[in-house]
């Protein structure tokens, strides 16, 4: 009779699902409950990886334990801990319950809504879940939809510095002419984010177009609006374009925080675009105690900030609102053909492909829905709270011993010390100090350069962090610092 075989291959089988997931839940709670006991940087050396595993793909279906044994024996050695307790470098990434769920729940819907019709309930939960949070963030409300701006969820903060940029960029061409590309300047401070400076180059900003203002300790690290304003009426003077100012509550090296106020009515006066960059400490925004950081941002076009950094949002999770969705969606928006529909001709609907680069999107609102339904603004709070009063603690342990100073003034949960110099190359011992304390495996922290100085930062906000891990990451710093110290001093 011949004919072809009933295929037995069903990728997408619900009894196998049934009997995986909790395999698979099995797998990350043993992850979780040993997770202490892996060194918080990972110790392998570069290319450990290729030399364990083969070098094709099987030909033939693998059962998943067998994947699993190998994820424990291969890739978790290669890991570095995000989730330990013990890590406080960079801005670490939170993660939770309903995020972990969240993210689920969208991978198995897998629904991709670029525009309303591909999935309306995608667009329209993303739309109620950017003004829940920017209510819950006391954004101004002209940011939220019910105010006329609106918001987006992105992947990252650095998709959403593209986007206003572009958005910014436009508006200026159709006012002065394609060919005045090359005239437009953005300005920023030796503390903002390298983001900007690469979003910069990718709308085709000229980069000796990209203003970088000096800060000081005068300044406390932040972008002196007297200099923003010298820079641009200079700029003026050379028939330049003044576009984008990039603002910053939480820089990445020291958590300084620009002056929004003064940024923000020079950006009105002068008619050039304010972002506010808050990816790490937007989420403090929620917390009245804070609101004089974000005093002004009324006056800015756009702001946003990485959910999945502090506020227990599981990576991807950034969010951007903006005041005038129309400037984004007259620089973004697209119309193929194979696209079109009623409502998006009808113009009745929000088509997030218009608010960001790609075409595809994830369905991040769920996640966002989850941890913001199942925790409650009060939990949420708290956690930052918390987080912060632990980085006092920690704060006033380097202040007491006196081989240790505190760099720069504390504003979050990131504290920026080291030890004080006494005869040359301090920079060496604290360079010394933080590789002997990431070597140890026992905890993890980055550094920065400030004016020249090297400091270590500590930065609490690793969702599974206690008290103990705070403690006993100074004891691991103290033990190391006896050690150096008396190399250094002898
Ligand atoms: C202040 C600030 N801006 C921007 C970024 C870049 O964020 P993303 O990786 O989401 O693009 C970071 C990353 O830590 C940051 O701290």
């Amino acid at each position: 009779m011949g004919g072809l075989p009933v295929s037995t291959f069903k990728p997408l089988d619900i009894n196998a699902l049934l009997e995986e997931i909790p395999v698979m839940t099995a797998f990350i709670a043993d992850y979780y409950k040993d997770i202490e006991t892996y060194p918080v940087r990972s110790q392998v050396e570069p290319g450990y990886l290729r030399r364990l595993l083969p070098d094709s793909a099987p030909r033939f279906p693998e059962p998943l334990t067998t994947i699993l044994d190998d994820v424990r024996n291969d890739i978790l050695p290669g890991l570095t801990h995000w989730l330990s307790p013990n890590f406080f470098a960079y801005f670490p990434g939170s993660a939770s319950n309903p995020g972990i769920l969240g993210e689920m729940l969208s991978a198995a819907l897998n629904v991709v809504g670029f525009n309303w019709i591909s999935s309306p309930a995608a667009t329209e939960l993303e739309m109620v879940v950017m003004d829940w949070m920017a209510k819950f963030l006391r954004l101004p409300r002209e940011f939220t939809f019910s105010g006329g701006g609106g918001g987006v969820l992105l992947g990252t903060t650095c998709e959403a510095i593209v986007c206003t940029m572009a958005a910014a960029r436009d508006a200026a061409l159709a006012r002065i002419g394609f060919e005045g590309i090359t005239k437009l300047v953005i300005y920023a401070s030796d503390q903002t984010h390298f983001a900007f400076q690469k979003a910069s180059k990718l709308v085709g900003i000229p980069p000796a177009n990209f203003r970088v203002i000096v800060t000081s300790t005068a300044s406390e690290h932040a972008l002196p609006p007297e200099s923003v304003r010298a820079a641009i009426d200079e700029d003026l003077a050379r028939g330049l374009v003044p576009l984008y100012i990039c603002a910053t509550v939480g820089t990445t090296a020291v958590g300084a925080v620009d002056p929004l106020a003064p940024l923000g009515d020079l950006a009105r006066e002068y008619g050039v675009w304010l972002h506010v960059d808050a990816a790490y400490a937007g989420a403090c925004a929620s917390c009245v105690e804070y609101g004089r950081y974000f005093e002004g941002l009324d006056r800015a076009d756009s702001f946003s900030t990485n959910c999945h950094k502090w506020l227990l949002s599981n990576l991807d999770c950034c969010c951007l609102w903006v005041k005038n969705p129309g400037s984004l969606v007259s620089s973004l928006s697209t119309d193929a053909e194979i696209l079109k529909n009623d409502a998006s001709e009808a113009k009745q609907v929000v088509d997030y492909k218009d608010w960001q680069i790609s075409l595809s999107r994830r369905f991040r609102a769920l996640k966002l829905w989850l941890v913001m339904r199942r925790f409650g603004a009060d939990n949420l709070m708290s956690h930052i709270r918390s987080d912060v009063e632990m980085a006092e603690q920690f704060e006033r342990m380097v202040e007491m011993d006196e081989r240790f100073e505190v760099v720069v003034p504390r504003r979050f949960a990131l504290v920026c010390f080291r030890l004080r110099p006494k005869k040359g190359g301090p920079c060496e011992m604290n360079r010394k100090l933080l590789e002997a304390v990431n070597a140890s495996g026992r905890a993890f922290m980055t550094h920065a350069v400030v004016e020249g100085k090297y400091v270590l930062r500590m930065v609490v906000g690793a969702t599974l962090t206690e008290e103990r891990h705070v403690y006993g990451t100074w004891k691991v710093i103290q033990d190391m610092a006896d050690g150096i110290v008396s190399e250094e001093y002898q």
